[in-house]
């Protein structure tokens, strides 16, 4: 077990890494005698799983639960869905005393803390990540959001949850895909932050089937939570987070949300990041070797086709929205990063022929 603090005055929060720690909640919830209510969002095989249990155990020691279950899919981040969610939580008489509790991945984190920080100007929240990518990434760090008119994360806020509890034994139930996603953010954590890790993740990674999650899920929340600590709105380091992100998320467009998972996208993204950092002189061919073997014993999908044109596209149109500069995060050495803003577009589309040689 491990607890790391999101040091933030007094918004400072902990997250609690620990198997079966579902089972005790109740521990680092807000007491049941002072909340009226406590609003479960997830989904419905989550529930099943996971969900009703949870429900069971705090109503018998005096909870008033309240469930609500979302669509699977980025298509739940959605504004009707948002709508429905805040009127069962009229209907139901919430109000500013009640909680809610996120049981879920990445879609059910960023729409419940954006119902938490909207709810009557803003209600505490919990954070239960279920996938692997929610419990290294999407569930620390208090990026809310929901889709609009075609854009990603279009609507949202940053709000703190009021602690981040990991069980890690809900792995057991995660389909192997979404494993790999998450495996892509972990890689991502020691390039940039931890050559130490990088190595570990590099002898690990060779049997996949025995990978030790909970080790690896403590050292990223570490890591996740001292960045967010000293720059909780991404006005500097936080941004080091996007490493294989400018081109992760092209081929997200690229591709169609539905047909590539975050993670899996970060990690093609962070290849070619890796081949324009060696490119640029800023790592040497044995930490390239080292970090691109280790990307390539992900089991990722074979990418059919690349377009580089029209991934660069979707990154100039990114671009836009960056006041026309691109700030592109770079490897200088394993574990070190720099913010680049000279980056060509030349580059950028010779790395991407790095994909379609797989
Ligand atoms: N807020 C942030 O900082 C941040 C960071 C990265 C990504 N995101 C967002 O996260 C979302 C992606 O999240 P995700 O990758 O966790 O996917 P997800 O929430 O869509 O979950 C993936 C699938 O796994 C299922 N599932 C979840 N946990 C399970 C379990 N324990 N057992 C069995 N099935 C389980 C879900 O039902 C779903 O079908 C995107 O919307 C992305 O924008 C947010
Ligand atoms: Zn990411």
């Amino acid at each position: 077990m491990s607890e790391v603090i999101v040091e933030l005055g007094y918004r400072t929060y902990k997250i609690i890494v620990k198997d079966g720690s579902i089972n005790t909640l109740q521990e680092n919830l807000d007491d049941h005698k002072r909340i009226k209510n406590l609003v479960l969002i997830s989904h419905d095989s989550l529930m099943r799983f996971y969900g009703f249990s949870i429900k069971e155990n705090l109503e018998k020691i005096g909870y008033k639960v309240i469930d609500i279950s979302l669509p699977d899919g980025d298509s739940s981040k959605d504004i009707e869905i948002y709508k429905s969610i805040i009127e069962k939580m009229i209907q139901s008489n919430c109000d500013r005393t009640s909680i809610i509790v996120a049981l879920g991945g990445g879609v059910v984190g960023d729409i419940s803390g954006f119902v938490a920080s909207s709810f009557m100007r803003g209600i505490n929240y919990y954070q239960v990540p279920t996938t692997l990518l929610s419990m290294v990434d999407s569930s620390i760090g208090g990026k809310t959001g929901l889709n609009f008119s075609n854009k990603k994360n279009a609507i949202g806020s940053i709000y703190q949850p009021d602690a981040v509890i990991v069980d890690p034994n809900l792995l057991s139930t995660l389909p192997f895909a979404e494993k790999v996603s998450g495996l892509g953010e972990i890689i991502k954590y020691g390039a940039i932050y931890d050559r130490n890790f990088l190595v570990d993740i590099s002898k690990w990674i060779k049997n996949i089937d025995n990978f030790p999650y909970s080790k690896a899920i403590e050292r990223c929340c570490q890591i996740k939570a001292e960045i967010v600590s000293k720059d909780e709105r991404e006005n500097g380091l936080r941004r080091i987070l996007n490493f294989g992100h400018t081109i992760g998320h092209a081929l997200e467009s690229f591709m169609g949300y539905e047909n590539i998972r975050h993670g899996e996208a970060v990690s093609f993204g962070m290849k070619c990041s890796t081949w324009i950092s060696h490119k640029k002189g800023f790592l040497s061919t044995d930490d390239y070797n080292l970090l691109i073997s280790i990307i390539n014993q992900l089991p990722l999908q074979k990418l059919s086709a690349v377009n580089p044109e029209k991934i660069m596209h979707y990154i100039e149109f990114d671009k836009k929205h960056e006041n026309g500069k691109l700030n592109f995060i770079l490897l200088k050495g394993l574990g070190k990063v720099t913010i680049s803003q000279d980056v060509t577009k030349n580059e950028i589309l010779e790395s991407l022929q790095v994909l379609n040689e797989n």
